[in-house]
């Protein structure tokens, strides 16, 4: 069975989509069949840490959510793309063109279609698991999107905004009976270390911290030209993101 995850924010910039982006290679890499969906429809990002260009978009999630197009036909299998030579890797990328942005904006979409998204994954490609990353906050759609999801990942750092942004995301999440997980990101190198982070932090965010990763100057000079762990194996970051995959893999499979 197909599994969705969100992966989200409260407040933007907290590394949603390096964590999508990153977390799914390290998945493929094991063996499993990932999808990767951009649904920060209104600022995407995802392609360009795949490096996908707009030319190798034919086809956008902005085309199947206005019924201009079956869901195959804009999603596209980077598992050869990245050099990953075990599992699967797609992608479903959202449109950067400004017109079809403004369009979302002004019409909105039908949200039910997330759930449908999932299942064509499934029945078109058997993926074991799909992972949205989303758009930050709090907004109608992005929590529907949230919602529709079987698990979300709640990236936070460690600023007091963001641990209260995400307490109170968790406890929205809560009374729709939805199971939600946090990952401490860009921590400073002196909290990293302290052993009670992670469960002081899932007390004050409501939700339990499965990863602790701390802030890597070389993650940020990377300038998301490219998935990080695939450009640098042995990187403190990639040892991080190997746990969160173990992690997330161990609770799928309950
Ligand atoms: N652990 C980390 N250490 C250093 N920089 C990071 C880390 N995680 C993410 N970043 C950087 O932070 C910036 C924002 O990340 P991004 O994934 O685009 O956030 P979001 O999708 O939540 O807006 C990017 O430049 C990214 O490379
Ligand atoms: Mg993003």
């Amino acid at each position: 069975m197909t599994v969705s995850m969100a992966i989200h924010s409260y407040r933007g910039g907290t590394g949603k989509s390096t964590t999508a982006a990153n977390l799914a290679a390290v998945l493929a890499a094991m063996g499993l069949k990932v999808a990767t969906v951009d649904l920060d429809l209104t600022s995407p990002g995802l392609h360009m840490i795949y490096g996908v260009t707009a030319n190798l978009l034919k086809h956008t999630l902005n085309d199947y959510l206005y019924g201009k197009c079956k869901l195959g036909n804009a999603v596209l299998d980077i598992t050869r793309y990245l050099g990953l030579s075990r599992g699967r890797l797609y992608f479903l990328g959202s449109s950067m063109k400004p017109e079809e942005i403004a369009k979302l904006l002004r019409e909105g979409y039908d949200e039910n279609l997330f759930r449908k998204i999932t299942e064509e994954l499934e029945k078109l490609y058997s993926v074991d698991l799909v992972i949205f990353d989303t758009h930050p906050g709090l907004t109608e759609d992005t929590l529907l999107s949230v919602i529709s999801s079987d698990l979300s990942l709640l990236v936070t750092r460690m600023d007091k905004q963001d641990i209260t942004g995400t307490y109170i995301t968790a406890q929205v999440l809560r009374r729709f009976k939805k199971v939600s997980y946090a990952v401490l990101n860009m921590v400073p190198p002196k909290f990293a270390s302290i052993p009670e982070l992670a469960s002081e932090v899932s007390r004050l965010v409501g939700a339990p911290v499965i990863a602790v990763i701390p802030f890597y100057e070389d993650v940020l000079e990377h300038r998301s030209h490219g998935v990080f762990v695939l450009k640098h194996p042995r990187h403190p970051f990639t040892t991080q993101m190997v746990k969160l995959a173990e992690r997330i893999v161990s609770i799928l499979r309950g």
